[in-house]
């Protein structure tokens, strides 16, 4: 692909620069047409001919390489497992950029499925107009955190875990859909649950793809560590690489693993506790579905990093307030 797509270039340039030549070569005809020296006019028409017969191969082979993309179209194989991706998402400057970085990531994955919760008391026309030109397939919900879950300006974003009603309504519809699906494959499937700011590997996707009950991994960045593992021992999870309170059910961030749909809707009643203790939020969703044995370590025994939890540093707007307040600000109409 990368190939063809370099080599299609590569004509785009030589065709390019064969338009151009001719174009000088006529311009040179013109200007040499008063004077007498037809001796120049053989090796000129000679050139002409061979640069026509240049861009007639060249033509012939950009037909071809056009015509060996079409298998390439096909659509992904039924019998692949979806990955629902579930990510909550709330309104804030660096929002668009997020979703725009997390889509065309998920838009390289085939079969999947995003399920985008916004923390919101409605669907924002930001998000809606957003996911129809996204090119995915998804599903677009919404439910706003309470007042008294909500982080309050200033307070450190671990105070309170984040997204656990958001999560949970994701989880709802995933239910109550495959519930309405019939057939052997609306069951089959793995569940991941994808924030708008970490950064995700390709490979990750098709990692989790054939979860069994509850797969794992390593996650980049996360809890001021390199990064977070579980360890693996004769191909099981043994314990958890993690600097804070290793003791908890499970040390992982919520980038760390992925659920089978079979797990989620055996167990309709497993959802996120969004009063659970900080960095008990995993664990309140996984305890009871899974045990440490069953665990199922993905990338190379738990040995690839293949997700960072990257945070986007917070945009300042000290010129855009100064600008506004002489009522010279950055024109709202414009979405960023
Ligand atoms: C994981 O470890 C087990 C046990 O050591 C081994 O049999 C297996 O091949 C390893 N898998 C990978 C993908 O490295």
């Amino acid at each position: 692909m990368a190939a063809r797509m370099k080599l299609k270039l590569k004509t785009v340039f030589v065709l390019y620069f064969m338009v151009s030549l001719m174009g000088l070569v006529y311009a040179l005809m013109q200007l040499g047409q008063r004077c007498d020296c037809t001796e120049h006019d053989l090796p000129k028409e000679r050139t002409i001919s061979r640069l026509r017969g240049e861009l007639h191969r060249l033509q012939e082979q950009m037909r071809k390489s056009e015509a060996t993309k079409q298998p390439q179209k096909q659509p992904a194989k039924p019998s692949l497992p979806t990955i629902f991706v579930i990510t909550p998402t709330y309104a804030r400057l660096v929002q668009k950029a997020e979703l725009t970085r997390l889509s065309q990531t998920l838009l390289h994955v085939p079969q999947l499925h995003w399920i985008l919760v916004e923390d919101s008391p409605h669907k924002t026309p930001l998000v809606t107009d957003f996911l129809a030109k996204s090119g995915l397939s998804y599903t677009h919900l919404h439910t706003p955190t309470p007042k008294d879950r909500k982080l309050q300006e200033g307070d450190p974003s671990w105070l309170k875990p984040r997204g656990a009603e958001q999560r949970n309504e994701g989880l709802r519809w995933l239910r109550e859909d495959r519930r309405a699906q019939q057939g052997a494959d609306s069951q089959q499937g793995v569940v991941y649950f994808a924030d708008d700011d970490n950064t995700y590997s390709l490979q990750l996707f098709e990692e989790m793809r054939n979860t069994q009950r509850v797969s794992v991994w390593p996650v980049g960045l996360v809890g001021g560590m390199r990064y977070e593992r579980p360890v693996v021992e004769g191909g099981k999870v043994v314990r958890f690489h993690t600097g804070w309170r290793p003791s908890r059910p499970f040390p992982l961030d919520m980038a760390g693993f992925a659920v089978s749909l079979r797990l989620v809707l055996d167990n309709q009643d497993a959802c996120f506790d969004g009063d659970a203790p900080m960095g008990f939020l995993e664990s309140s969703f996984l305890q009871g579905l899974v045990t440490m044995d069953e665990l199922e370590p993905k990338a190379d025994n738990c040995s690839k990093v293949l997700v960072w939890h990257t945070r986007t540093e917070k945009p300042k707007m000290k010129r855009e307030e100064a600008l506004q307040a002489q009522g010279l600000g950055s024109d709202t109409a414009v979405e960023v």
